[in-house]
């Protein structure tokens, strides 16, 4: 091998290139120069929260004063599928709680769902023979954490959301229907189709209605309908409208997390799907993982049975990030009072969408600015994907494209505060006249 240049695959170059989701993990984990206080408003850490360790805890005891029961959980692989034992703990909840028809054979375990989302797009776009598929987004902006997930280029397609204005400071993304039935109706290449449900980045929450809708068009297509509820229904439980409940079909692969109610290092993520797809992602992990870890799933696995973790999302995990987009909307309010913004109606998920229509310079740059005085946010570029146009160099055409940033809102309040005060601080200087 050379040793100036190190040769890759285009599966490598792909996957190694200088995605927005490697950028943000990087500004997780590495410090800024020292000196500078930081204002962590980027990333998508959850908060810790009180009543979830104290639960998590106890069951950590609990296994390691049960003679060697805390070394049989660590001491072999699981099945790929998952340890089997939580997996029965997932569907019958599921079953008995929702009337679904789910079986241990409708569940998947992987580590983390951003892995189980990597497998699902890879398994439904690319190359399929002659043709190639794609996996269809139908309310962009979307997960920054997609975009680079396809390994075949250009296989992510997607419908701009529509906007509608609220109030002179909110705002709320829509499906835009037509323009996704007449996408539909001419892409037979289509191979799936995916929303985060509430959606990161935006924190909007599709309605029962539209997720009909929208399973209703998947089903006549012959598709799956992908739907990531990493922060939804019903755990962790992170959605504040009230026409969104738990939701799923046999045409719907509904990808689940332990990440957002406690366990993020844990990277516990769970599919239910058609028994099929539980198996075509069974055999898939052993490829890849050989297993999930096991930890998350014997921790979690008799707050599942119990009824407790569907407890903690109500009691503790839902009225957490209330209080806390609470907050985020009245520091944004007190701050930004005199300047044209707007943020997204916050639905759900642990973000705020701010939308800073004159600013005088993309969000991409912006950030450099902020990140500079400590505040680290994620700028909105990222979570544009999937429009043809970009592949020649051009913007997607969104008119919030650059000009929106991602704020996790789940940090200490004082932290949360600082941080506004010195975006809004910083927009000031930067209103385009
Ligand atoms: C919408 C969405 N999906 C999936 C993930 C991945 O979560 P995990 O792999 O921790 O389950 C995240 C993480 O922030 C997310 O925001």
């Amino acid at each position: 091998m050379d040793s100036s240049q190190l040769e890759l695959s285009d599966f490598g170059k792909k996957l190694t290139s200088r995605s927005g989701i490697l950028r943000l993990m990087d500004d997780l984990g590495r410090p800024l120069p020292s000196g500078v206080e930081s204002y962590p408003l980027g990333g998508g850490n959850p908060a810790r929260i009180e009543e979830v360790e104290q639960s998590y805890r106890t069951q950590m005891e609990a296994l390691l004063a049960d003679g060697d029961a805390f070394e049989d959980v660590v001491s072999h692989y699981d099945a790929p599928q998952g340890r089997m034992s939580f997996v029965e703990a997932v569907a019958d909840f599921l079953a008995s709680r929702y009337g679904w028809h789910v079986t241990a054979e409708n569940v998947a375990v992987t580590n983390g769902s951003q892995s189980a989302m990597f497998y699902l797009f890879n398994l439904f776009s690319g190359r399929f023979g002659s043709v190639r598929k794609t996996v269809l987004f139908p309310l962009m902006p979307e997960y920054v954490g997609y975009a680079d997930q396809g390994i075949e280029p250009g296989t992510f397609v997607s419908i701009p959301s529509r906007c509608t204005y609220l109030d002179e400071h909110t705002f709320k993304y829509m499906i835009d229907f037509d323009a996704l039935e007449a996408y539909l109706s001419t892409h037979s290449e289509v191979g799936a189709m995916c929303v985060s449900r509430p959606t990161n980045p935006s924190g909007n929450v599709i309605t029962d209605k539209e997720l009909s809708r929208l399973s209703f068009l998947a089903d006549g297509y012959g598709i799956p309908l992908i739907i990531d509820n990493a922060y939804g229904l019903p755990f962790p439980d992170i959605v504040f409208t009230d026409d969104a409940t738990p939701f799923w079909n046999e045409n719907v692969v509904l990808s689940m997390s332990l990440s957002k109610i406690g366990l993020p290092a844990l990277r516990t993520g769970i599919v239910v799907a058609d028994a099929r797809i539980v198996s075509a992602l069974a055999n898939l992990n052993a490829i890849v993982s050989l297993a999930s870890g096991s930890l998350g799933q014997a921790l979690a696995e008799r707050l599942i049975r119990s009824g407790e973790l569907l407890h903690l999302a109500q009691d503790a995990v839902h009225p957490f990030y209330l209080r806390k987009a609470g907050l985020v909307q009245s520091y944004i309010r007190e701050f930004f009072d005199g300047t044209e913004y707007r943020y997204h109606r916050i639905e759900g998920s642990i973000f705020c969408w701010l939308y800073l229509p004159r600013l005088d310079m993309p969000t991409s740059r912006f950030y450099e600015v902020l990140k500079a005085d400590g505040v680290v946010t994620v700028p909105g570029e990222y979570s544009f994907f999937g429009h043809p146009d970009q592949l020649s160099g051009l913007p997607y055409p969104h008119e919030h494209y650059d000009k929106c940033l991602r704020l996790n809102y789940s940090g200490p309040d004082e932290k949360v505060r600082e941080g506004i005060r010195i975006l809004a601080a910083r927009y000031r200087e930067h209103i385009r006249r």
